[in-house]
């Protein structure tokens, strides 16, 4: 089992990649923030369908935590995590420094709108500008063919796709769908926060979302269907839900019953926030 090669300046992954790209080979990326996961590796094994090589990031951005949020006790694991890359078979690991990536005067930020209004920005209004700094960064810092994003931060997904489009960042976005387990809880690095009855809360989000998206899809009133779904996830132990919302599928605007649709929510167990989405099956 080869080991991923391990970089942490930018000038050493731009003198990789200018290799591969001497010997005419595709490079894909796959950033991540660490604490890998069956879902990370998902994008892994998508990546490497459709490219010769495959670089992950793994670097915990500030920029797109709050400073009430989880940035300091946020999962840090990159000796398991270079293991886990070793076997998904990933060419190289990127793990930059804070300083690295944001060096003493750094000054600039890309705010993306369309797709980011609503939803996540609502209840974290710099999220998606920190998210999309960072991303240009890393595709100015890898130029990848190619890059991997899960459908799970379906939002991100969009906001992503439409900083390439908006600024001709030459690389193809990739969207991969979401790696659940054997309950439908989406994997995500921060279940790792979850004792066991929280986890047992967590399994029923995808249910009651699923449940929403079908009665939707059969024609129930959509205000009726939100508000039963909030009901739902407060009697199975969630605190608090900031969003249950349907959303259109590319644009992320309102739901019409007649277009491709997306169910999207974000509830809270104690300190920990869940993010899911499901499609609304076509009627
Ligand atoms: P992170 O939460 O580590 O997620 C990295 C990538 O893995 C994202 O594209 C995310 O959608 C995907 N992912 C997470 N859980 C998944 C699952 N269960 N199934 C499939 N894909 C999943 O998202 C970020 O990091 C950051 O915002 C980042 C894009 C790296 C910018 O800092």
């Amino acid at each position: 089992m080869s080991r991923p090669i391990v970089v942490d300046s930018v000038a050493s992954l731009r003198t990789q990649v200018r290799g591969w790209r001497r010997e005419g080979l595709r490079v894909a990326m796959v950033p991540t923030m660490g604490a890998l996961h069956d879902g990370h590796l998902s994008l892994v094994r998508i990546a490497l369908e459709s490219a010769d090589r495959c670089v992950v990031s793994i670097f915990v951005n500030p920029t797109q935590f709050a400073p009430t949020e989880d940035l300091d006790k946020y999962p840090r694991r990159l000796a398991r995590d270079l293991d886990q890359l070793a076997t998904a078979k990933a060419d190289l690991a990127f793990t930059p420094t804070v300083g690295e990536m944001y060096p003493a005067g750094f000054a600039t930020r890309i705010s993306v709108g369309g797709p980011s209004a609503g939803l996540e920005s609502d209840f974290r209004p710099s999220f998606f500008d920190g998210v999309a700094t960072v991303v240009a960064k890393l595709f100015l810092q890898a130029t990848p063919d190619c890059a991997v994003f899960g459908e799970k931060d379906y939002q991100q997904l969009c906001v992503v796709r439409q900083l390439c489009r908006d600024l001709d960042l030459p690389v193809e976005i990739i969207g991969a769908p979401t790696i659940r387990d054997a309950y439908g809880l989406a994997m995500s690095s921060r279940n790792a926060y979850l004792g066991a009855a929280e986890l047992g809360i967590a399994r029923q989000l995808n249910v009651i979302l699923r449940k929403a998206a079908l009665a939707l899809a059969a024609g129930s009133d959509r205000i009726d269907a939100i508000n039963e779904a909030n009901r739902s996830l407060i009697t199975a132990g969630f605190q608090k839900v900031d969003y249950v919302e349907a959303r259109e599928t590319q644009t992320l605007a309102p739901w019409r019953q007649d277009r491709p649709g997306r169910l999207l929510a974000a509830a809270w167990l104690g300190n920990t926030r869940l993010i899911d989405n499901v499609e609304i099956p076509s009627a």
